[in-house]
């Protein structure tokens, strides 16, 4: 039984004040006694720590929104894995697809710093996708096939527990343009025979994809009810207490079932 995890990637938004307040409301709805989801934000760098130290030992997890792959030292403007731990951050997004394509991340520069997170202990949630017109030339399974065989290069086996995939079809990330619950479940199932083919059906069955792209109250759940469906990030409605939250309660309602 794979454990949902639902995970806010507050992108470059937020104030340090703003951002307290969201982490503050989550704090207190989220109940404590949650141990049937995972919840997960990812703040911008600068608010790590504040927000860590808001969410405590609320059982939310704090995550980075990226990372380099070299160990401390010259290399401006870089945030080491280590400075990561160092502060309490327990999971980073790599491969969103806004680094692949304003940043310009090639799946070269996405593994490098895959294997780097997985070295240092951190879970790692590798994020995939196509682009529309990717979608419309039937080229979405190549696109994947392409993103998890560069990203997770060289990944063995035993790393599986510390890396979760997220689905984000480019075209529906802050679009407005949501997967049907069709769309989406097809492309999990595609990944989670991927992770079979090239791992094992252990690691299949117990690797977590979640999926992202206007994820919001309304059409959470049943995306989060597909079958390969293992949680949510969040984009735009992550910054929202009250559109977060009922996301976070669908899956603790539907892994109750
Ligand atoms: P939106 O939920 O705003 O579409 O963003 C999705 C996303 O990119 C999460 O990483």
């Amino acid at each position: 039984m794979r454990r949902f995890l639902v995970a806010g990637n507050w992108k470059m938004n937020t104030t340090r004040e703003s951002g307290s307040q969201l982490a503050q409301a989550l704090v207190k709805e989220v109940p404590t006694e949650n141990q049937a989801v995972e919840v997960l934000v990812c703040p911008p760098f600068p608010y790590l720590t504040t927000i860590g130290e808001i969410v405590g030992a609320s059982g939310i997890g704090v995550g980075a929104q990226n990372c380099y792959h070299e160990k401390p030292g010259a290399f401006t403007g870089e945030t080491a894995t280590e400075m990561l731990s160092d502060i309490g951050c327990r999971s980073v997004l790599l491969g969103h697809s806004e680094r692949r394509h304003i940043l310009k991340e090639t799946d070269v520069d996405i593994n490098l710093k895959v294997k780097k997170a997985l070295a240092d202990g951190l879970q790692v949630v590798l994020c995939v996708g196509e682009l529309q017109s990717e979608r419309e030339s039937e080229q979405t399974e190549t696109v994947l096939n392409t993103q998890m065989t560069g990203g997770l290069d060289g990944i063995d086996a035993s790393a599986f527990d510390q890396i979760v995939i997220a689905y984000e079809p480019v075209w529906a990330i802050g679009t407005g343009l949501t997967a049907s619950p069709d769309q989406a479940e097809s492309a999990h199932q595609y990944l989670r025979n991927w992770l079979k083919d090239h791992y094992s059906s252990e690691i299949a069955d117990a690797t977590r994809i979640l999926y992202g792209g206007s994820v919001k109250p309304d059409n959470a759940r049943e995306l989060l009810s597909q079958e390969n469906v293992d949680g949510a990030l969040v984009g735009g409605a992550s910054l929202k207490p009250e559109q977060f939250i009922p996301i976070i309660q669908a899956a603790i309602e539907l892994s109750a079932n």
